[in-house]
């Protein structure tokens, strides 16, 4: 299907510079981890205790393989004059599309790095429970006609009241993040646990 091989490709780009973290650190069996049905059941989500910079937690286990290059995501609350000037700049270009509900914008990686490669996404809110769509931003040099705006469902939940979880629906690719960057080789207990969770041993 074409969708299914546009969707793969968007998940590549979308999220590149988180994946390549985690898909090196390990090949795991996504058949057995949870999928975006129950990874947000029963979840009520409230997004303010999503905004600020999250620290990619996984990525312990690949340092412990000899990278140690820091992730991180900053969630950024987006205002109606905001969302009023996105949707005056590229409304007529995007389908389907409800503006009210884009209230959060994603930046990968988060300021504090200086990175020179940001993506910016626009988070359009489907439901309470954690669900969203992304609305990924092409480069500001793009022609806008011409430019997609790669959308394709996730999940964020908070995960004991101190960590924000994030799915990927299509790859069923969770990122556990948290407000510290991970330190050395102490893998919390609590962090442990949630790894074995999220990413279970084939
Ligand atoms: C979620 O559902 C999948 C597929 O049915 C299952 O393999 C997985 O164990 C479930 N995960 C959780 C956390 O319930
Ligand atoms: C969360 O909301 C989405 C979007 O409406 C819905 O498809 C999904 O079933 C809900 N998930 C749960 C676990 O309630
Ligand atoms: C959402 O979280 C914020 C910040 O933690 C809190 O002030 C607010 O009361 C919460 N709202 C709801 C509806 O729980
Ligand atoms: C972005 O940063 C990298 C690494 O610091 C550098 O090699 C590259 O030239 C920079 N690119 C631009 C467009 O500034």
């Amino acid at each position: 299907m074409l969708y299914d091989d546009m969707s793969k490709l968007m998940l590549l780009l979308c999220f590149a510079l988180l994946h390549t973290a985690v898909i090196t650190a390990k090949t795991h069996d996504k058949t057995n981890g949870p999928n975006c049905q129950n990874f947000s059941q029963g979840v009520t989500f409230n997004e303010s205790e999503a905004i600020g910079t999250w620290h990619l937690l996984h990525f312990i286990t690949e340092k412990e393989k000899g990278s140690g290059d820091p992730h991180c995501v900053e969630f950024i609350p987006v205002d109606e004059q905001e969302r009023n000037k996105l949707q005056d700049r590229i409304g007529k270009y995007v389908e389907n599309l409800n503006w009210d509900t884009i209230s959060l914008k994603m930046e990968i990686p988060c300021k504090s790095l200086n990175s020179n490669k940001t993506r910016d996404y626009y988070l359009e809110r489907l439901e309470n429970n954690g669900s969203y769509r992304t609305l990924q931003m092409p480069p500001a040099s793009a022609k806008l006609d011409l430019a997609e705006f790669h959308r394709y469902p996730m999940r964020l939940k908070i995960i004991e009241g101190q960590y924000l979880g994030m799915i990927d629906c299509h790859e069923k690719f969770v990122f556990l993040l948290g407000k510290q960057p991970p330190e050395g080789k102490k893998l919390d207990e609590k962090v442990k646990k949630m790894i074995e969770t999220y990413w279970p041993e084939e």
